[in-house]
């Protein structure tokens, strides 16, 4: 089976409150875009790499990935897994339903190779797939409705995980469960939950808890520490 990378740059980072989207800003002068596809192709040289970017987009061709002839590009969607989708339905002419499909946030620059590679080789002896994931430290509380800011119960917390990315699935079962949750309008953060929907039941492998996601501005500091260590 062939290893595809899907990495969804299509997001316009509301959160981040920043003038360009956050997959452009920069952390030690590089754009975060560009950290992330460099890192997951120095780690995995053989795979084909998709990147679907927004219609609005207009930084794309000043990255250094724009230039790599290992990277193509597809239209993105309103929801992250449209654009996960349309880099689904831009590979099909090569690849297979067996083949494998591995999906990064281009919001994660800081994901280790050593948590790639555990994570391809626990999900090569399984038939669906998984995510790196990591256990919750916190102690969690849930609000009740009526009242947001009171505390209705703890929840138990042995038992939860943090989804990360990448998540790495067959090719022919992500593009239907994406397809099924679209189609029946449920709203989904991640693959994984799609593969959930569609009844699947995906494989936990525990990756690193550094290896965060440029959400708010603060991260920008954080990632070039952690970047600093790796
Ligand atoms: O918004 P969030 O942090 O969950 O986005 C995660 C990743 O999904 C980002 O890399 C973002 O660019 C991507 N995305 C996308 N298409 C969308 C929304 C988000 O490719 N419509």
């Amino acid at each position: 089976a062939s290893l595809w990378l899907i990495v969804p740059a299509a997001g316009v980072g509301q959160r981040m409150a920043a003038a360009c989207p956050k997959q452009y800003l920069r952390v030690d002068s590089e754009y975060i875009l560009d950290i992330t596809l460099r890192r997951l192709l120095a780690a995995l040289p053989a795979a084909g790499c998709i990147v679907p970017l927004s219609s609005t987009d207009i930084w794309w061709p000043s990255t250094n990935a724009s230039s790599d002839g290992r990277i193509a590009t597809c239209a993105g969607g309103n929801e992250r897994a449209n654009s996960v989708l349309n880099a689904l339905q831009a590979l099909a002419p090569t690849a297979k339903n067996e083949d494998w499909v591995l999906v990064h946030d281009a919001a994660r620059p800081c994901v280790a190779s050593d948590d790639l590679k555990r994570l391809l080789k626990k999900v090569g002896a399984h038939s669906v797939g998984g995510l790196l994931a990591s256990p919750v430290t916190d102690t969690l509380k849930m609000a009740s409705p009526q009242a947001p800011n009171t505390v209705s119960s703890t929840i138990d917390r042995r038992h939860l995980w943090r989804a990360l990315t990448p998540q790495v699935f067959r090719y022919g079962l992500l593009r239907d469960a994406l397809q099924g949750a679209l189609n029946q309008g449920v709203a989904i953060t991640d693959e994984a939950a799609a593969m959930e929907q569609a009844g699947h039941r995906p494989l936990l492998v525990e990756g690193r808890s550094d290896n965060i996601k440029i959400t708010v501005p603060a991260d920008l500091a954080l990632a070039g520490f952690i970047l600093g260590q790796l």
